[in-house]
């Protein structure tokens, strides 16, 4: 909620939150679906059915029911010639900017990791 994707229909006045040429990738989705900015939904795909949290902490299940990784080509169909950024547009640093996932995966990777319980701990 507090990155800049989320926020990116406030970069504008109110004046331009009306015009169409920048909501294109301001708010690409608020026309159609009332989703203002760049948000789950415009990276992901519709998250009617992955968006409860314990299918999102699922990553085989929240694939299967709809959760799209967002690919270079989709990060760059806004991340263009014409946006208004000092730096051409790099997609691996530009990843770790909006990482909100390696924590998740971190923490899964030590759950399947950790050894199970050694027999000579166990009650007998
Ligand atoms: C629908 C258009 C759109 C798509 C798709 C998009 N972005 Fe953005 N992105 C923006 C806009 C607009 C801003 C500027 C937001 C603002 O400050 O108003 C931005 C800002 C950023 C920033 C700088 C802000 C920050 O959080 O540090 C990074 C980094 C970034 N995007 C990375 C990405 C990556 C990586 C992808 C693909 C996985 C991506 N973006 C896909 C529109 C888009
Ligand atoms: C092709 C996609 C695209 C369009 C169309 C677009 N923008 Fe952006 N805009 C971006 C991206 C991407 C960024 C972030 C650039 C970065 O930081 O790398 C951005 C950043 C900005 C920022 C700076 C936000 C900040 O505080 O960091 C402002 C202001 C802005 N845009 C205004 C506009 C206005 C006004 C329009 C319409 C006239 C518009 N943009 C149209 C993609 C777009
Ligand atoms: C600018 C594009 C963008 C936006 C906006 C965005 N994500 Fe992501 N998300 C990504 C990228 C890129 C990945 C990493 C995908 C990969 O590894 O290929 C990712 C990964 C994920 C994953 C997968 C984690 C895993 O363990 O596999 C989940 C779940 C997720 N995001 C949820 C969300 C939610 C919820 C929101 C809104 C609050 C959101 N994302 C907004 C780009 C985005």
């Amino acid at each position: 909620m507090q990155s800049k994707h989320a926020r990116a229909v406030s970069s504008l006045s109110e004046q331009q939150q009306k015009d169409g040429r920048c909501l294109s990738c301001h708010s690409p989705d608020q026309v159609a679906q009332t989703q203002a900015s760049v948000s789950c939904e415009t990276c992901h795909g519709g998250g009617q059915y992955y968006s409860p949290e314990y299918v999102m902490k699922d990553p085989e299940l929240a694939r299967l029911v709809g959760l799209v990784d967002p690919s270079e080509k989709q990060c760059r169909s806004c991340h263009d010639a014409s946006s208004p950024s000092l730096r051409p547009f790099d997609f691996k640093e530009s990843l770790k900017a909006i990482d909100h996932w390696s924590a998740e995966r971190a923490r899964r990777a030590a759950r399947t990791e950790a050894p199970a319980t050694p027999p000579s701990t166990a009650k007998k």
